[in-house]
């Protein structure tokens, strides 16, 4: 079958090295670490896969104690969105009562964050707050908006730091776009 999204590639320069996403992790752990100040604990929740490196940097600057928990959302097949959101928790944590930090990779269309949100409301949590690596808030389809915002990007595909491109890419260090 032919490749819907064509021979892509990776952009010759990182949109985002290593050296700038790692400087930008810092800030916003202070910012975190800041706004929690006496928090006994949180629950940070890491949303499956493209998250997973974001949150093992950010994490291990955060000073409160964290409950790490995972759920999976997937929206996306190759480049495209494809509007249905699959939803699915992979840990069983306890949200009632407690302070949750949802840890994304993208905030796009904002349909994830919306059923994710919605979601976690109906577990009464104490507080829910969002962090995203990225956000490209021009490709909205409905409402959405993180507390936390590592970088604010244009619409372009991206890939690496976790994201992927039909599984792949996930493990480079810095942020590329695609090229076709
Ligand atoms: P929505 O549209 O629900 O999208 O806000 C969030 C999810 O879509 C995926 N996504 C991307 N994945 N490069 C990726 O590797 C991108 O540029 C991109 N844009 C959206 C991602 O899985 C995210 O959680
Ligand atoms: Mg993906």
């Amino acid at each position: 079958m032919a490749d819907p999204d064509g021979p892509l590639k990776l952009s010759a320069e990182p949109l985002l090295s290593a050296a700038a996403i790692q400087e930008r992790i810092e800030e916003l752990a202070a910012q975190i670490n800041a706004d929690y100040a006496g928090a006994e604990e949180i629950v940070l929740l890491v949303v499956l896969k493209g998250a997973v490196v974001f949150a093992a940097d950010l994490g291990r600057r955060l000073t409160m104690p964290l409950r790490w928990e995972f759920v999976r959302a997937k929206s996306y097949q190759g480049a495209q969105s494809t509007g249905h959101v699959d939803y699915r928790r992979i840990t069983d944590p306890e949200l009632q009562g407690r302070h949750v930090l949802v840890v994304e990779d993208i905030l796009d269309t904002g349909r994830t964050t919306q059923k994710l949100r919605s979601r976690l409301e109906e577990e009464n949590p104490a507080s829910v707050a969002l962090c995203t690596l990225l956000d490209k808030p021009g490709q909205r389809l409905v409402p959405a908006a993180a507390e936390y915002v590592g970088f604010t990007i244009g619409p372009k595909f991206v890939v690496g730091y976790g994201l992927d491109h039909d599984e792949r890419y996930r493990e480079l260090p810095a942020v590329y776009t695609l090229v076709g």
